[in-house]
């Protein structure tokens, strides 16, 4: 059984590598189109929904990091009119030069004077699907726009699920794109060079850092109730990151494939660790396994393929854009045990939605974004 595309329509982009150079060619990876060509515009200008909620945060610090991105429009309904360094952590007032924060009601004006061209949805699920009703507009008139919600994920109204190491070549020519889920990012990628060896259902097991519940003040997520333990939350298939895990798992398989979650809440502010097992058709060694995570992730600038007997941690990811990966099997190579690290507001968030900006707007796939992490 060979990967294929959730889409039935088109395939993975060149299945077991995403187009790149293939293992042990000794030369970076050559990313994203990246060839200077006319159609690439030279700059793109941002405006960013939900910009002070923990997505909308690491975007803007991303962006302003990015030599091709420029924030023209910061949307706040709380902050609306201050200056974005009085609400911004962090950001250097001397250099910055950003705009005021304004309501997301202002976006349709400014879109029509010509102040941005690409919208960055970073609002909770539901948001930017009831905005994008109530302004067909604004909605229609963005020449790109990436939705870091789960609204989108199934390709309703046209968007692409934006996964870069699956779908680069048709990212390249989208408009609208889906950015993944930050626990589906993970899964994915621990298990996708397994998937033509998957033989049962597949059970994944999740460390999530705090920030993945949003910046809204809850009980659950305040420190005294985190401090010091770990709690496992809407462990089960209710998780709407199962619908899809398993659609994307589905399409690479040519088969459902069933999934079972098992999130966990722990006490840090950033970060996912991850492990997936199940059953497999037929023996696999370890060394099979690894060799062939080894060839898929060849080429995949924000893939590592850990050592033998090396494991992820948080922290080695923590504000890059990379994802750690290990792959070993079990009981006589009956049973895939997979493990991986993501930043979830960088590879799991805001620096995928930089990556797919790059492919969207023809810049190499790397543009702006680091592959080194940590240490705190
Ligand atoms: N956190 C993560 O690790 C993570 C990872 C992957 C994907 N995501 C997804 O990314 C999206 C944003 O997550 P987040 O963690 O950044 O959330 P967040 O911290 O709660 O921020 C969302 C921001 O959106 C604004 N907002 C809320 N409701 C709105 C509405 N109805 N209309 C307009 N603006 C509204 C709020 O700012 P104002 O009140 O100032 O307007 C809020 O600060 C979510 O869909 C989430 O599932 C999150």
């Amino acid at each position: 059984m060979s990967p294929r595309s959730p889409e039935t329509a088109a395939p993975v982009d060149a299945a077991g590598g995403g187009g790149f150079p293939a293992a042990g060619r000794g030369e970076r990876p050559a990313v994203g189109r990246g060839d200077g060509s006319a159609a690439s515009p030279v700059h793109a200008r941002i405006a960013l929904l939900g910009a002070a909620g923990y997505t909308g945060q690491e975007f803007a610090r991303l962006t302003l990091a990015h030599p091709g991105l420029e924030l023209a429009a910061l949307c706040s309904r709380e902050h609306a009119g201050r200056p974005a360094c009085e609400w911004l952590p962090g950001v250097d007032p001397r250099v910055a030069g950003l705009p005021r924060a304004v309501d997301p009601s202002a976006l349709e004006a400014l879109l029509e004077d010509g102040v941005f061209d690409t919208l960055v949805c970073c609002l909770p699920h539901g948001a930017w699907a009831a905005l994008a009703a109530e302004r067909p507009a604004l909605a229609d008139g963005a020449a790109r726009i990436v939705d870091l919600s789960g609204d989108h994920r199934d390709g309703a109204r046209g968007y692409l699920y934006g996964l870069p190491e699956l779908f680069r070549g048709r990212i390249r020519s989208a408009t609208r794109v889906a950015n993944p889920g930050c626990y589906p990012t993970a899964a994915t990628l621990a298990l996708l060079p397994a998937v033509p060896w998957l033989g049962g259902p597949v059970m994944v097991s999740a460390l999530s850092g705090v920030s993945g519940a949003g910046r809204a003040a809850t009980l659950r997520t305040s420190f005294v109730e985190l401090d010091g333990g770990a709690a496992l939350y809407r462990a089960g298939t209710g998780h709407a990151h199962v619908p899809e895990l398993e659609r994307t798992l589905a399409g690479l398989a040519g088969k459902p494939v069933a999934v079972g979650f098992a999130p966990q809440l722990a006490p840090m502010a950033r970060g996912i660790l991850l492990t997936a097992t199940a059953p497999l058709a037929r023996p696999v060694s370890p060394e099979e396994a690894r060799a062939a995570y080894l060839e898929r992730y060849a080429g995949e600038r924000f893939v590592r393929l850990l050592d033998p007997d090396e494991w992820p941690e948080t922290r080695s990811v923590r504000g890059s854009n990379r994802c750690d990966v290990a792959v070993t099997t079990l009981h006589g190579g009956t049973t895939l045990l997979a493990a991986a690290a993501i930043d979830n507001l960088v590879k799991g968030a805001a620096g995928q939605a930089v990556q797919n900006l790059n492919l969207m707007l023809g810049w190499p796939e790397d543009r702006g974004l680091t592959s080194h992490g940590g240490p705190w």
